[in-house]
């Protein structure tokens, strides 16, 4: 995987950033790490690797903590997974087709989004997208969005794949306008996909179509 660090300047907000990489026609490996700087505020956005273990686990055990109806994975399942097995899977178990982006604020990890896709022959033209978060603090300043439109921006080059997919949970108002107006469309509702206690939580089925 690439880890070369492109850097942009921007007076105005991340979606012209990305507008202006892709003016560019930057070649994706190039954009994997991703400078946003606009006003004083300085972001990077890049895949996450090893060496992030321990700030993913610590990030995505508060997403699950804090927001247990956005997430399939619970606190409890994902405590006892061990850092060595994190490590593996944004090491030397991550590519092109499993990776996690992150975004970093003055260092540390505030954002993510993952992206998995299958081997199976029959459906490797389709991916999914899970984990979506920013941490509260950094919420509403197009974090978010500048992550998912950097994670669709690389998997429109993933050769073969000609869709991506998500669950979101039908309240979640805020991560369904974000994934609407990157071109998501519902396709189906899933009820009950969630059961927290004796609580259900059922959930919108989203794909994007990847024009080729
Ligand atoms: C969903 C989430 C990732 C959005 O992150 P964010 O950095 O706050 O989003 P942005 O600032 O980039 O906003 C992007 C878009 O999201 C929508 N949005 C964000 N906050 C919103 C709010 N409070 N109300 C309604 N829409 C909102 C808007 O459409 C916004 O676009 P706009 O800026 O053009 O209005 C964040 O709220 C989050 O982590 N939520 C908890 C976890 C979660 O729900 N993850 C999704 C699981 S499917």
């Amino acid at each position: 995987m690439q880890s070369s660090a492109i850097r942009f300047s921007c007076t105005t907000n991340p979606r012209s950033i990305v507008a202006t990489a892709e003016s560019h026609n930057l070649p994706s490996n190039l954009l994997r790490n991703l400078t946003l700087d606009f006003n004083e505020l300085i972001m990077d956005i890049r895949c996450l690797t090893e060496r992030d273990a321990a700030t993913f686990r610590q990030l995505r055990f508060e997403a699950l903590q804090l927001e247990p109806w956005a997430f399939t994975e619970s606190t409890v399942e994902h405590q006892a997974m061990t850092l060595e097995t994190i490590q593996h899977r944004l090491g030397s178990g991550a590519g092109d087709d499993n990776f996690v982006l992150g975004a970093f604020d003055a260092g540390q990890l505030v954002g993510m989004a993952g992206f998995y896709r299958r081997q199976g022959e029959k459906i490797r033209h389709r991916g999914e997208i899970w984990g979506v978060y920013v941490a509260r603090q950094h919420r509403g300043k197009g974090l978010g969005r500048a992550l998912l439109e950097e994670l669709i921006r690389q998997l429109r080059s993933s050769p073969g794949l000609e869709q991506v997919a998500l669950g979101v949970s039908t309240g979640n108002v805020s991560a369904k306008r974000l994934y609407e107006s990157l071109g998501f469309e519902t396709y189906g509702r899933e009820p009950h996909a969630l059961k927290i206690g004796d609580t259900y939580v059922d959930e919108e089925l989203m794909v994007l179509h990847f024009a080729r």
